[in-house]
């Protein structure tokens, strides 16, 4: 019913405007004086400090926060990353010993590849700790360690709160190791603690975005294919902005890394294709934000329809900019929390103005049990 819903039309726009109590949430029940504590943790702190490598393990949008998760870990903790897809981890015989700690990262907890991916980790002696927005899931009782999200329950088959919760938790997972093992930029990771926690408040003023997005979907409905383009941690949101649109508007998507366009992408561009570009800010990444600069030029110059994602204040985007798309100021690394959000207004939009059910995509199961 409506009152379901919320007053909304359908699940998943309360689900995204639930974000900001959805990482308030999981960020409260794991701060306490200034320290990230993790749930049922039987990981002892001599064995977070021998970790070596890491591998963050998942499917569909909990990959893509595995991918953001990379650039925070290796940064702050100075330690190898690998993020891999469940269903080829486990069949692609990693190298893994007692020193590798096994991220799974699943809201249902259920996910069978990723189970699977936990069962070979554990047999070959790794360490397996879980984010995991579901209390006593069997992914999370085959753990080491647990970080529960606290989402609450998602209603709608593709993600949203639960996304968000999973990359929140994910920076958790990255600062305890920091805190376990010691930092090279301790000041900085300081001052992520801090920014964590004004994150909610950020991802509720990227929520008045909503009509904007929901306006330009309603134009671009008709669209044959949507391209995203990010680097460095708008990468994963280029990933995973292309990943909602296929999943809710069957429209042909697909997310690249923008330092690829000359690789291949930039020969799909044609007049009136949209192409979504995901701008890291200006002060915070001055290389990567003129690097970006170039490519939305030459894409503009081949007739593309440039939607850009830029934080507030940045002028220098404006005359490339068809739409743009004002971020709140954040840290870098936390960018993807407030840049995903007009992305999944925009594809639960272009797939309600198609006639399609937002919260039940075709073919599409909230949980995927069977390998
Ligand atoms: C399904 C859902 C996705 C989800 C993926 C992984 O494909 O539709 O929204 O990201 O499974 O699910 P998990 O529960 O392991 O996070």
């Amino acid at each position: 019913s409506a009152a379901e819903k919320g007053g909304h039309e359908y699940f998943m726009l309360k689900e995204i405007e639930e974000q900001p109590d959805a990482l308030a949430n999981t960020l409260r029940g794991h701060f306490a004086d200034g320290r990230v504590l993790l749930d049922e943790q039987r990981i002892s702190e001599q064995d977070l400090r021998d970790v070596d490598k890491v591998f963050v393990v998942a499917c569909g949008s909990a990959y893509h926060s595995g991918l953001v998760a990379k650039y925070a870990i290796e940064h702050w903790c100075r330690l190898p990353v690998e993020v891999e897809l469940a269903s080829e981890f486990r069949y692609r015989d990693p190298v893994l010993d007692r020193d590798t700690l096994v991220v799974a990262v699943s809201q249902s907890g259920e996910t069978a590849d990723t189970l699977e991916a936990i069962r070979h980790a554990r047999a070959q002696k790794a360490r397996v700790l879980a984010v995991c927005n579901t209390n006593g899931a069997q992914i999370p009782r085959e753990s080491d360690a647990v970080l529960y999200t606290h989402a609450g329950p998602e209603i709608g088959v593709a993600s949203t709160k639960a996304f968000l919760a999973q990359i929140a938790a994910n920076y958790l997972v990255g600062l305890a190791l920091a805190q376990a093992r010691g930092t090279k930029y301790p000041d900085e990771v300081a001052r992520e603690f801090e920014e964590l926690e004004a994150i909610p408040d950020a991802v509720r003023r990227v929520l008045s975005t909503v009509a904007q997005m929901r306006a330009l979907a309603r134009q671009l409905a008709d669209a044959k294919a949507v391209l995203f383009l990010g680097r460095h941690v708008g990468y994963p949101v280029a990933l995973e902005g292309a990943l909602k649109l296929k999943e809710l508007a069957y429209m042909h998507a697909e997310g690249f890394a923008a330092g690829e366009l000359k690789h291949g992408p930039i020969a799909l561009i044609e007049e009136g294709l949209p192409v979504v570009v995901v701008m890291p800010s200006p002060k915070g990444r001055a290389v990567l934000h003129a690097k970006l600069l170039s490519n939305i030029s030459e894409i503009q110059a081949r007739g593309a329809r440039t939607i850009v994602l830029a934080e507030e204040g940045d002028e220098t985007v404006r005359p490339f900019a068809d739409d743009l798309i004002e971020l709140p100021t954040v840290s870098t690394l936390l960018q993807p929390l407030v840049a995903t959000v007009p992305l999944q207004v925009f594809s639960a939009e272009i797939a309600r103005s198609r006639g399609y059910d937002v919260d039940k995509p075709r073919n599409l199961a909230k949980s995927v049990t069977v390998e």
